[in-house]
């Protein structure tokens, strides 16, 4: 048994952008359990309950230590009265009762599932829930209009919920590259999102595409996505054109934390094995299902050949030779990179942080395009994220420790 006086106590700034946030997490059990209240709250649209238990959860992540006693806490920011009755329940029981009940409902597990569906925000779950939609072969029954994005998303379902790898991101950054290479020369891509910063797996892959010379990256997205597409690399995509110039709002202060960059959301048809540097030769792309039956395998009866075709698609499906992959593509201007990279870098609570240190401690406007100085009615000009954090006041803190 620990005394209290032995404990040792932490001091934390309050600001995610303030704090060193690696991947080395000494508090999982109660992060993981701040951080599903937090999706469950933004899956039921409660925002303010989500940043709340985001914040919590972030605090926690950035402590050097394991906690194992409340008194440990005093003082620390961020922790609220709901998240510090979670942490003690963690501490004292192991698990949170709130947590366990929230995993076991019904409605969190349909909202799980439906928003594993790319193209399905937790309003449109929440619409079909309400019609007794709770899984993907209800929804297929249901006869539900789905939107082109929904459609590739249920079809492409277990491969976009499979975590993305390093090697799988590295050799979709190949394939990108070289388009890129292919209609714009000098053309330059940085990988960003949480690969960037030293995570090992991923959710997609996020590029930022730019060109040395201002202006040149000036329509850019559609050739880049039109030899992707000729080449058999695209399973879909959506291109927003760039609403930065129209914009009426300033551009430091966007209607939204959306940024208004050419962009596009993709799902990338990845070879399999190719990370590995492999020679698979390309017909292999088009290998039928036949090719995969068995010579042995011949069916008699009904019953037989239903089972034969259930075999028949389990080894299709674990023959296949590529699968789907998330890709988020960015153009930006170089005169808008270090802004671009530092917001497209992450985490999203690290972001969010800079944002609001920008706007309640230095009166600025920081977005994914400039920082503006409210004070001095001027943009703040940069070329590296390093010079932003130091506009903003802040100490640099490398993107590996962004992990909040
Ligand atoms: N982002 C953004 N605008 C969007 C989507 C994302 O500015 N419409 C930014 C986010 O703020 C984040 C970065 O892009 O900083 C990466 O977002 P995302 O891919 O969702 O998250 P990751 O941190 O990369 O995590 P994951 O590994 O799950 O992909
Ligand atoms: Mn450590
Ligand atoms: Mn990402
Ligand atoms: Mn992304």
């Amino acid at each position: 048994q620990i005394s209290e006086a032995e404990v040792a106590l932490f001091s934390v700034s309050s600001y995610a952008c303030q704090r060193r946030t690696t991947l080395d997490n000494h508090n999982s059990n109660l992060t993981d359990a701040l951080s599903l209240l937090a999706e469950n709250a933004e899956l039921n649209n409660e925002d303010g309950r989500g940043v709340a238990f985001r914040r919590a959860a972030a605090l926690m992540k950035a402590l050097p230590t394991q906690v194992i006693s409340m008194s440990q806490l005093r003082g620390l920011p961020c922790l609220g009265e709901h998240s510090l009755r979670v942490i003690k329940d963690v501490l004292e029981n192991g698990v949170s009762s709130e947590v366990e009940s929230t995993k076991q409902s019904k409605r969190y597990k349909a909202l799980k599932i439906l928003t594993g569906i790319f193209g399905v925000g937790a309003k449109t779950a929440d619409r079909w829930i309400r019609e007794g939609i709770y899984n993907l072969e209800q929804l297929r029954d249901s006869g539900q209009t789905l939107n082109r994005a929904q459609k590739s998303g249920l079809e492409h379902y277990d491969d976009l919920n499979e975590p993305v790898t390093k090697a799988e991101a590295d050799a979709i950054g190949e394939i990108v590259q070289k388009a890129v290479d292919s209609v714009l020369t000098g053309s330059q891509v940085a990988l960003t999102g949480g690969f960037r910063r030293g995570k090992l797996t991923g959710h997609d892959v996020d590029f930022l595409i730019t060109h040395p010379e201002e202006g040149k990256e000036v329509g850019l997205m559609p050739k880049v996505v039109a030899w992707l597409e000729s080449q058999g690399f695209l399973l879909y995509q959506k291109t927003t054109r760039n609403s930065y110039l129209e914009s009426k709002d300033g551009p430091a202060r966007p209607a939204s934390n959306m940024d208004r960059f050419e962009r596009c959301f993709s799902i990338f048809k990845l070879t399999k094995g190719k990370e590995q540097e492999s020679t698979q030769p390309e017909e292999q792309n088009d290998l039928k299902t036949k090719d995969v039956l068995r010579p042995h395998m011949q069916a008699d009866t009904d019953q037989q050949l239903c089972e034969l075709s259930k075999n028949y698609q389990m080894e299709a499906a674990s023959h296949k030779i590529w699968r789907a992959v998330r890709v988020d593509l960015v153009v930006s201007p170089i005169s808008q990179f270090a802004f671009a990279v530092l917001g497209w870098t992450g985490s999203k609570l690290f972001e969010r942080e800079l944002r609001r240190w920008a706007g309640h401690e230095k009166n600025m406007s920081l977005s994914s395009h400039a920082l503006f100085d409210n004070t001095q009615n001027k943009y703040l000009r940069a070329t590296s994220e390093e010079e932003i954090f130091a506009y903003l006041g802040l100490e640099y803190i490398p993107p590996s420790e962004r992990n909040a």
